[in-house]
């Protein structure tokens, strides 16, 4: 008995040994890179993999295929769009982080602030880990550096019992550090980087011989806040004067919004092996019902509640994979009206009950009335109903 529970954790573990659940940037699209770099004929800022110009076309996609070499093998890379909207907000960007000052893109909760920072870090560094979350608990060692206290105490302070941080690595190595979050730490820990960003050192006091560690070219910062998150506006002065600021909207056309719920929804899908495909009718749906109570207002020009909740892009990518996983395990495969339906109120009802009666408002306003002459509406309205009910 004994041996067969350890068999089934050897296969379990062996099974899943070699299988990441979420690659970064620079892993999942490495042949989209491999592919800009071969391409790649201009100028490059010091340190970094690719020119300004194919950093862009990174992030933004082409339409031409390029050709390239890979593993060998002559192929035609498609490079994909990863970040929806306006193009000049990710030129913007890239110029902010070839200059001196650090970047900070700001905006609503689930804008794509973070998917753009791993992107640009993937294309310019070819590492987009050197990362730090920040928290109201992260400290200024997070930040810095701290010490491995087991070595200290044995061999006391060398450089060797250092333990360098994410940026203190990107300082040593000429790449992008990530700041995630900035505005969630503490104005002391903030100012941490005050001499980082201006400076472009780390002093080590502890140190006697090697007290200064100096940021190589290549080096700078991107940084994110949400500003619906307390304290945006507290970002201490001086760090505000280190930072361009860049705001990212909330994708406001149909047309994008749809199109980034397609592309994320299917490579999260693909992700957890599920095959089921949101179509095209049912995704329309449901960027209509976000925008609409977003914006407070239906196509038709009718005035509708608001509810407390950010509803962003985000959300609504989760509404689509969780309605396709619903449908795969529960339901015949095919995502429905319905399934959307069932899945929407939790993530329109979170911060606040009173966002209950809005959704219900627009359930019996808006979706009622357009289930009388559209099939995908009733099913949709039934579906909510029964489940505000
Ligand atoms: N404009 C966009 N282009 C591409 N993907 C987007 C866009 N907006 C949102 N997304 C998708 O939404 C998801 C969440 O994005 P992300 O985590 O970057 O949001 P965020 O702005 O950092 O939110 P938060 O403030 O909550 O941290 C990602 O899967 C991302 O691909
Ligand atoms: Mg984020």
């Amino acid at each position: 008995m004994a041996k067969k529970t350890t068999d089934t954790t050897e296969r379990t573990e062996s099974s899943t040994n070699d299988v990441i659940l979420r690659a970064p940037a620079e892993v999942k699209y490495a042949v989209e890179l491999e592919a800009l770099r071969q391409n790649d004929t201009g100028e490059k800022p010091a340190a970094w993999l690719l020119t300004p110009k194919a950093v862009l076309t990174y992030i933004v996609g082409s339409k031409t295929p390029l050709k390239a070499t890979i593993n060998g093998k002559a192929e035609s890379v498609t490079i994909t769009r990863k970040f929806f909207g306006d193009d000049s907000i990710v030129e913007r960007s890239i110029v902010t982080l070839a200059s001196e000052r650090a970047l900070l893109l700001v905006g609503e909760p689930g804008t794509g602030k973070s998917w753009l920072s791993e992107h640009l870090a993937a294309a310019i560094s070819g590492c987009s880990t050197l990362t730090i979350q920040g928290t109201a608990g992260t400290t200024e060692e997070q930040i810095k550096y701290s010490w491995n206290i087991a070595r200290i105490i044995a061999e006391g302070p060398k450089p060797e019992a250092m333990v360098p941080s994410p940026c203190m690595i990107a300082m040593r190595t000429g790449a992008l550090f990530r700041f995630e979050e900035i505005t969630r730490c503490v104005g002391d820990v903030q100012d941490a980087l005050v001499s980082i960003c201006s400076d472009k050192t780390i002093a080590v006091p502890e140190l006697p011989d090697s007290n200064m560690v100096f940021a190589k070219p290549g080096f700078n910062i991107i940084a994110t806040a949400n500003s619906r998150d307390q304290g945006v506006n507290e970002l201490s002065a001086a760090l505000r004067r280190r930072f361009n600021y860049i705001y990212i909207p909330v994708v406001s056309d149909q047309k994008t919004e749809v199109e980034i719920v397609r592309t994320r929804s299917a490579e999260l899908l693909e992700r957890y092996k599920i095959p089921a495909r949101v179509e095209e009718p049912v995704l329309q749906l449901l960027a209509t019902v976000f925008r609409e109570m977003r914006d407070g207002v239906t196509a038709e020009g009718v005035n509708v509640q608001k509810p407390s909740t950010t509803l962003s892009t985000a959300e609504a990518i989760g509404v689509a994979v969780e309605s396709a996983i619903y449908s795969r395990y529960f339901g015949n495969g095919t995502v429905t009206t319905a399934d959307i339906a069932r899945n929407m109120v939790g993530s329109i009802v979170k911060e606040d009950l009173a966002d209950l009666k809005v959704l219900k408002e627009y359930i019996s306003l808006v979706a009622k009335k357009r289930g009388a002459s559209d099939k995908g509406w009733k099913a949709f309205h039934d579906a909510a109903a029964k489940e505000l009910a």
